[in-house]
């Protein structure tokens, strides 16, 4: 059954925001109007623990754009005139964090596709390049800027011979859905061994290239998130034991860490997740896809991070808060909390009004998911206050963004207020809220997912609905002319 969902754009102010969010039983703080700066708590700077021998950090406020990829690199993964585009519109956002960019691949065989950012000695100094444009765009006082590492293990896609798809563990749901058939696909222990030292020369790379922190992904389905669900593995990173599902996490960032003392490490963390979702069979009519549900699955379901093992559309939250703390005590200092997976749970991943190609109507309000992420960053700040906590999936709240993101930092729920899609449509929200100006409503997220949808047909992504730029490149008819024939298949 489909969920009536009242659209943002229709609420007269903060206040009918509220009573929507009171309706749906869910606890979303919301300040009746944006302060600038000094008075916004999104102003208050933001010290980060130095790391061994470094000079002391500090942001210059409480904005983060979170990583957001375009799938416009080059085949041998260096930056296109499009990455840097992106990327300089980052530094102009007036965000005072910069997390990450965009996931890049610490080795060829992890790129989640053929034009996905690479880290090697080869493309060290374009990435380098890439971090002096972003800054050399800053208005103020430059951004932190960290580098986001990754592998994309199950999703990874690095070429266009065919899938490669590498996996932790054979997951009876996702192996049907995505077609892995065999244990070759497995990485084995000597594998992930040789990835401990991948990341390790990426940090040394992306110090030597002046970025402030790296992260060491662990989100959305990829690889090290896998891992840490990874309990019907044998050997030395699985298991039932969380401390083996972890040993993985704990060697990476110890290599990081010894590799280059001087780097903050930060981790973008999925930190609960849900059973796949797939649209309701049969209801996707008038070509709209069908409302998501749980995929068929055993119980107990034991083959998700943070997920009730009698009901996975569920958190348990028993393991993810006891990796929090132990992030902490590994001088870990930045937590991106983020959650579940754009390719198996896009509604709790990134809440939306409308569904990218691949996706399903929202099974809930998406009002309820960014309730659910918010108090997720709140959840992993009380478990370990001494890290810097970043929270995601504002940007389904369109205008009431700095709303809520002063309301939540100033209740202390987290540190920092992280944009992904808004910070495509519109980079330079956080700097026209901080010097008080109204929003340019035009440019304001409506959560249209064509920026997902895109790359999923093998396009470059960006904001085609609002952005002049994308709106008028070539791909924005492939784009039109893809989705009318999946609307068509769906009727
Ligand atoms: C086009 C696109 C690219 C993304 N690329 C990345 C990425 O490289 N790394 C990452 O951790 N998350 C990535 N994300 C997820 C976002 O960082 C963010 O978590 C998500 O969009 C929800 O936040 P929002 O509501 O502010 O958009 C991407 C999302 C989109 C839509
Ligand atoms: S395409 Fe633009 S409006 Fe649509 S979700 Fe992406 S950033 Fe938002």
């Amino acid at each position: 059954m489909s969920t009536r969902i009242r659209r943002i754009a229709s609420l007269s102010g903060a206040n009918a925001l509220r009573e929507l969010a009171d309706s749906l039983a869910v606890t979303l703080p919301c300040d009746d109007e944006p302060l600038a700066a000094p008075h916004s708590p999104l102003a208050m700077p933001l010290d980060l623990p130095s790391a061994a021998g470094a000079s002391r950090l500090v942001a210059a406020n409480r904005f983060v754009v979170q990583p957001m990829e375009g799938w416009d690199a080059t085949l041998d993964g260096r930056p296109t005139a499009l990455t840097e585009r992106r990327w300089r519109a980052f530094g102009r956002s007036g965000a005072g964090l910069v997390w990450g960019g965009e996931a890049v691949a610490v080795r060829t065989e992890g790129r989640a596709n053929p034009n996905q950012l690479l880290i090697d000695s080869r493309n060290a100094a374009a990435l380098g390049a890439l971090r002096r444009a972003l800054v050399s765009e800053a208005v103020g006082a430059p951004p932190v800027v960290g580098l986001q590492l990754t592998h994309s293990g199950r999703f990874a896609r690095p070429d266009t011979s065919g899938a490669r798809p590498r996996i932790a563990f054979r997951h009876p749901v996702l192996d049907r859905r995505f077609g892995i058939e065999d244990d070759g696909h497995c990485l084995s222990d000597e594998e992930l061994r040789q990835l401990v030292v991948d990341f390790g020369e990426a940090a040394r790379i992306a110090h030597a290239e002046g970025f402030d922190f790296v992260d060491v992904k662990h989100c959305h389905g990829y690889l090290l998130h896998e891992m840490l669900a990874a309990r019907r593995r044998a050997g030395a990173f699985g298991g039932e034991s969380l401390a083996s599902r972890m040993r993985l996490l704990r060697e990476v960032v110890t290599a990081v860490r010894e590799s280059a003392p001087q780097l903050l490490v930060g981790v973008r963390l999925s930190i609960f997740d849900r059973v796949p979702h797939r649209p309701e069979p049969g209801a996707g009519a008038g070509g709209r896809l069908g409302v998501g549900m749980p995929e068929p699955h055993d119980l107990p379901y034991r083959d998700g991070f943070g997920i009730d093992a009698g009901d996975p559309t569920r958190t348990d939250w028993t393991e993810p808060l006891a990796l929090v703390r132990e992030l902490a005590s590994l001088g870990v200092t930045l937590l991106n909390v983020t959650a579940g997976s754009p390719y198996y749970v896009p509604h709790v991943q990134r809440p939306a009004a409308f569904p990218p190609s691949d996706g399903y109507a929202p099974p809930e309000d998406p009002i309820v998911g960014v309730a659910r992420l918010l108090d997720a960053a709140r959840r992993a700040k009380q478990a370990a206050p001494e890290l810097v906590v970043v929270a995601s999936g504002l940007s389904y709240l369109q205008e009431y963004v700095p709303h809520v993101a002063q309301a939540c930092v100033r209740a202390g729920w987290f540190d920092a207020a992280g944009l992904g899609r808004m910070a495509l449509s519109y980079p330079e929200l956080p700097a026209d809220v901080l010097a008080g100006r109204p929003l340019v409503r035009e440019r304001i997220c409506r959560t249209f997912s064509d920026c997902t949808t895109a790359p999923r047909n093998g396009l470059v992504s960006g904001c085609y609905p609002l952005d002049p730029f994308y709106r008028e490149r070539p791909e924005r008819e492939a784009l039109d002319a893809r989705k009318r024939e999946q609307r068509g298949a769906s009727r």
